[in-house]
């Protein structure tokens, strides 16, 4: 669209909210905005959903013995996961940008081989890795904040596009099932079928970026190679806010 589209679209739309006032008041939002009347475009667009996929864990995640928020130590004292760490942290919100405190956030991932830890993945001929904790579970605090230590995930069979299951619950809000991706990993974030059945500006929405992408790559394919990455460095992170409508 050029500029003086954009610009004359926008004037029209100033000029309708004018011309309209009166009517704001007198029609429900649902009418105004089937005809085009009402742009509710002060609020944020909600993070779109994706599917379960068939790897909920089970037990359910609050039911499994090692379920914080650290996925590369299962308990203290534990060895590590294999794999690159990540932090992947965000705020639960609503439309209107305020923080959603009190949410469950929870999450479930394939181990570094891309591996599931469920009884449906049991023939992946992929190594289990018995130090990752498949899962995690977060309550957001007042500032609607989570934060998850976790791995990026291995690719398998099925999936071109290494990203995190999410499952997020707020107290009066319906449930929101979603994934996330890296954008390190475009070209097979561009090839997976369920990244590629969302609309661009969706995309964007799950789409975590990690901190510099060049260490990423080194260590990634170190972990591929089946190398320990050094445990003592600072992950990564990367930001995934959820808005849920
Ligand atoms: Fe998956």
């Amino acid at each position: 669209m050029r500029t003086d589209d954009l610009q004359s679209k926008h004037g029209r739309r100033h000029f309708l909210r004018f011309l309209t006032g009166g009517l704001t008041l007198a029609l429900p939002g649902w009418a105004l905005a089937r005809n085009g009347l009402w742009m509710p475009d002060e609020e944020l667009p909600i993070t779109p959903t994706q599917i379960e996929g068939p790897f909920y864990p089970q037990p359910s995640i609050d039911q499994q013995l090692f379920n914080d928020t650290d996925l590369v130590q299962r308990a203290a004292g534990h060895e590590f996961a294999k794999g690159e760490q990540i932090i992947v942290n965000g705020v639960v919100k609503n439309r209107k940008g305020q923080p959603l405190p009190g949410s469950v956030v929870e999450i479930w991932q394939a181990c570094a081989t891309g591996r599931y830890h469920h009884p449906r993945d049991e023939n992946n001929p992929a190594l289990l890795d018995n130090n990752f904790q498949f899962w995690g579970r977060a309550i957001t605090g007042e500032d609607g904040s989570y934060s998850f230590k976790s791995i990026i995930p291995g690719m398998y069979t099925g999936r071109t596009a290494r990203h995190i299951h999410f499952r997020i619950d707020s107290p009066g809000l319906k449930r929101l099932t979603t994934q996330c991706y890296f954008s390190d990993f475009g070209e097979d974030n561009a090839r997976d079928g369920l990244y590629r059945s969302l609309q661009p500006n969706e995309r964007k929405l799950v789409t975590v970026e990690l901190d510099s992408a060049e260490a990423a790559k080194l260590n990634t394919d170190a972990a591929t190679q089946g190398q320990t990455i050094e445990q003592d460095r600072t992950p990564r992170s990367g930001k995934f806010d959820i808005v849920l409508g």
